[in-house]
């Protein structure tokens, strides 16, 4: 059985789509959720299905981003994680972070890979007019959303959508992707899925 950890910093949807899945016959299993935000609401979710929690505030550490990661990894490596998901985790890893967990951290990023990298991917494909959009779940590696792909969504951009549209859409198959992907490579697989 692999020990799956996740870090999140807002609501978590989709932290809460991994640990649901992750049952029955799934080689995972959630032992740890954890964020830069204390009062992200996904935490309060996790406690209540029984995952251990903690919260390390990066505001406390300034720019000292090596001093927070010393402090994020506490908590996580005490849940002795095989797997590292980030899950809506809005900070940027330090290579040397990135290392410890190579090969065996997961990202989901809120487009099709490699279009888009970093912020507002919504808003940027609608200013170029595309025809699709989706989400990626890849390896991390020490390039910003660059590792390989695991697994990607797509949907259709409609006439007249906003962003709040088209991330709604997407977000929908982020919650079907990310635990078919997680559920794969914790069995080992790490063939690229397509949705
Ligand atoms: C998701 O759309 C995820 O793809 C995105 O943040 C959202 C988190 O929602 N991640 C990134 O933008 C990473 N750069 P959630 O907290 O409800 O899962």
């Amino acid at each position: 059985m692999k020990r799956v950890a996740v870090l999140i910093s807002g609501g978590g949807s989709n932290m809460l789509a991994l640990l649901r899945d992750m049952v029955g016959d799934h080689s995972g299993r959630a032992v740890f959720v954890g964020s830069n935000d204390p009062s992200a609401p996904g935490l309060v979710r996790a406690a209540q299905m029984g995952v251990a929690v903690a919260a390390v505030d990066h505001r406390a550490y300034g720019r000292d981003r090596a001093a927070f990661e010393t402090a994020l990894l506490e908590p996580i490596l005490a849940s002795e994680p095989d797997i590292l998901c980030l899950a809506g985790f809005m900070r940027v890893l330090t290579p040397e972070f990135v290392r410890r967990f190579e090969g065996r951290m997961l990202n989901i990023h809120p487009s099709l890979l490699p279009k888009y990298p970093g912020l507002h991917t919504h808003a940027r494909a609608l200013a170029a007019g595309d025809a699709e959009a989706g989400c990626t779940v890849h390896e991390v590696t020490a390039e910003l959303d660059a590792g390989p792909i695991l697994g990607q969504a797509r949907v259709p951009i409609l006439a007249g959508d906003t962003e709040a549209d088209l991330s709604a859409r997407v977000l929908v198959q982020e919650h079907r992707l990310y635990p078919a992907v997680l559920r794969r490579f914790a069995s080992g697989d790490r063939t690229r899925l397509d949705l």
